[in-house]
């Protein structure tokens, strides 16, 4: 057997669905997922049932995570057209903004790009953003970074086009980095099929083989990876109105642990990102004594039935992976150990209010 040691691992991009609709997922079952895929920080979107756009449901996010979190964590903004004016005060408490320009899952989102501008001027120049832009919205984003002189973050990139752009961007000295998530470097509309055609939606969607290999190609222009998980309930996706969106926590490592068998890329690549730009990008705290242990040898079989994500499915159902998250230490504790969740819900820390309070 061969383990190695990595840092524990940080996921900028993760739904957790509490307040509002903990039959999909909750802090409690989200961040045991998070443990058992090797993560020890997660960053959770604020497209919550209600969103999390203001003092009082960040708040209250807030509380709950502090309940219920086995491992630590901090909470996006959303941004509305009506909080433009207020948000920059609870900047410092946030993981960072998070915009909507494209289709997504829940309320939050914004057409108009004067709203977008008036969040630019607002939010404090060194607290992160986020955005969700696809194809020319990503484009006008760009613009606005370079219009702004400030850096943005533009989550789960999936299209050539989009990548090739990106480059160019930071060619030019744009501050602007990108995550990209397992769902588009390991699935294609190819695979639409065989996963089903309400289980296989998700947005961005699912890209053709030429978008998946451009990405691949572009590994260098990849600054985060990031799982997007997007747990909705089995009878959701199966349902005539099927909630775009994957779950990502548990399958990711062993899906880029596997792609390291075959040559793709190498572990200090997972490392950049998953930890080391993650933690630049977002100006994160360091967890002392956390690291993860993995049997890079370890052959198995995706199974939801073994997942601790309470959406109780995955779309890699069945995938044979080599490679397997045996134990995670989270700031000195045994949070995970083969196969058995061990940190208590409410061990997790709230990684922006460390010193705050
Ligand atoms: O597939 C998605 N699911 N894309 C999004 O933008 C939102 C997410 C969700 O919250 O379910
Ligand atoms: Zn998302």
């Amino acid at each position: 057997m061969s383990t190695v040691r990595l840092p524990g691992l940080i996921d900028v991009h993760v739904h957790l669905r509490e307040p509002g609709a903990t039959h999909k997922e909750d802090w409690d079952s989200g961040t045991a997922a998070a443990l058992a895929g090797g993560f020890t920080l997660v960053l959770a979107m604020p497209n919550t049932q209600p969103p999390i756009t203001d003092e009082t449901s960040l708040q209250e996010a807030l509380r709950l995570a502090s309940q219920k979190a086995r491992c630590d964590y901090a909470q996006y903004l959303g941004a509305g057209a009506e909080n433009i004016d207020h948000l920059a005060s609870l900047a410092p408490r946030a993981a960072g903004l998070k915009m909507y320009l494209d289709q997504t899952y829940g309320p939050l989102r914004l057409d108009d790009m004067r709203h977008w501008m008036a969040h630019f001027e607002n939010w404090p120049q060194n607290q992160p953003i986020v955005a969700h832009a696809e194809g020319r919205t990503l484009a006008a984003m760009i613009l606005m970074a370079e219009l702004f002189n400030r850096s943005i973050h533009l989550a789960h990139v999936s299209k050539a086009e989009e990548i090739v752009l990106i480059r160019k961007a930071k060619e030019k000295g744009v501050q602007v980095t990108c995550e990209v998530c397992p769902h588009h470097l390991f699935l294609s509309q190819e695979d639409a099929l065989s996963i089903g055609e309400g289980r296989s939606e998700v947005r961005p969607r699912l890209n053709s083989l030429e978008d998946q290999r451009s990405l691949w190609e572009n590994l260098d222009v990849i600054d985060c990876f990031a799982t997007d998980h997007a747990p909705h309930t089995l009878s959701e996706k199966d349902s005539n109105n099927p909630p775009p969106g994957f779950p990502g926590l548990e399958t990711i490592l062993p899906l880029l642990f596997t792609a390291v068998h075959q040559g793709k890329l190498s572990m200090d690549d997972i490392v950049l990102r998953l930890y080391t730009n993650p933690r630049k990008i977002f100006n994160l705290p360091e967890q002392p004594n956390t690291w993860i242990e993995v049997d890079l040898d370890q052959e198995w079989i995706i199974r939801a039935r073994e997942l601790y994500s309470r959406c109780a499915w995955t779309p890699f159902e069945g995938r044979r992976v080599k490679g397997r998250v045996e134990r995670v230490v989270l700031r000195g504790k045994t949070a995970y150990e083969e196969g058995r969740v061990l940190a208590w819900p409410g061990y997790g820390q709230s990684i922006r209010e460390i010193g705050l309070s």
